[in-house]
């Protein structure tokens, strides 16, 4: 089965965004989306790995770049090549984090497409996650050393926190532990995007810290979002599995809240507690 997405995405998430210049942005957003996929020529050796290296890149929401551009157009639009180049990068290293999170959540979908380890399998995956990383770091070697450590950080902090959630795998988490594994994983790139971002438009050390926080929060609330989509959401939409979290074992932050909330939904065999959120759910408006 291969899901179609929508195609009007970026017009979607710019419609409940206010822009300046929407042009713009489209047109930088639509360029980083063509770099991406010039940057591993079709037709290299080894065959599979750039065949499954392109399979993925440039087909997501790229909601890491629009960020990026969004927060330089916000400053003034200064040193657009490397904003470009920022967004190249990061695009590649939160790829590799899928292709490599997908292995260990057997998630056969993505992006609308079977997973990378789905149909290169898990040694070809593997490798290209791996490719994908190193190609990142050689297009980070061309921007300010502080980008390059707050990106390279926030690559340290997505591996510790995919690792704590293998830890954790069938624990009862409280909330503090899910923020932690949630800040790592996934708040900590999209803040040290925003952050670079703001320091490659040349703004005050005060302004980039009020970003950092601004990207911190996006990228929690965003996760908090991907995990009510992963009970509520439908895999045709979202192009990926759903109901993937519990049967792994995972207890995002419905499952947490809901437990703690609703005494009768504690001792509920695995998958019956999507069960039970669902049914339970009154604003039905939402899925
Ligand atoms: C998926 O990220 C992984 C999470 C951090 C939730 P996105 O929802 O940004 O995935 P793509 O890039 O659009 O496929
Ligand atoms: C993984 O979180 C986030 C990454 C850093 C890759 P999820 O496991 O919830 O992401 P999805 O739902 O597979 O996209
Ligand atoms: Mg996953
Ligand atoms: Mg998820």
């Amino acid at each position: 089965m291969v899901f179609t997405l929508s195609s009007n995405i970026t017009e979607e998430l710019l419609n409940i965004i206010q822009v300046d210049d929407r042009d713009q942005i489209i047109e930088n957003y639509t360029l980083i989306g063509k770099k991406l996929n010039e940057l591993f020529p079709t037709g290299s050796e080894p065959k599979n790995l750039y065949t499954a290296a392109n399979h993925l890149l440039g087909r997501g929401k790229m909601l890491r770049p629009l960020l990026i551009l969004l927060v330089n157009q916000n400053l003034g639009s200064k040193n657009i090549n490397k904003i470009i180049k920022l967004s190249m990068a990061v695009e590649l290293l939160h790829t590799a984090s899928v292709i490599h999170d997908d292995i260990i959540d057997e998630a056969d979908y993505r992006r609308g497409l079977p997973s990378i380890h789905k149909k290169f399998g898990n040694e070809t995956a593997i490798v290209t996650g791996d490719l994908l990383i190193s190609m990142a770091i050689k297009i980070t070697s061309d921007l300010d050393p502080l980008t390059i450590r707050w990106v390279s950080e926030a690559a340290i902090n997505m591996s510790e926190g995919e690792s704590f959630e293998i830890e954790y795998k069938n624990q009862d988490l409280n909330t503090e532990m899910y923020y932690n594994i949630i800040k790592k994983k996934t708040a900590s790139l999209i803040e040290s995007s925003v952050a670079s971002s703001a320091l490659l438009s040349g703004v005050s050390n005060k302004l980039i810290d009020s970003f950092r926080t601004y990207g911190l929060n996006v990228g929690l609330g965003f996760q908090i979002r991907d995990d009510i989509l992963d009970i509520i959401g439908k895999e045709q939409t979202l192009g990926k599995p759903v109901g993937n979290d519990i049967k792994l074992g995972r207890h995002n932050i419905v499952h947490i809240l809901t437990k703690q909330t609703y005494p009768e939904s504690r001792n509920l065999p695995g998958q019956k507690i999507n069960n039970y959120i669902i049914n339970n759910t009154t604003r039905r408006e939402f899925y």
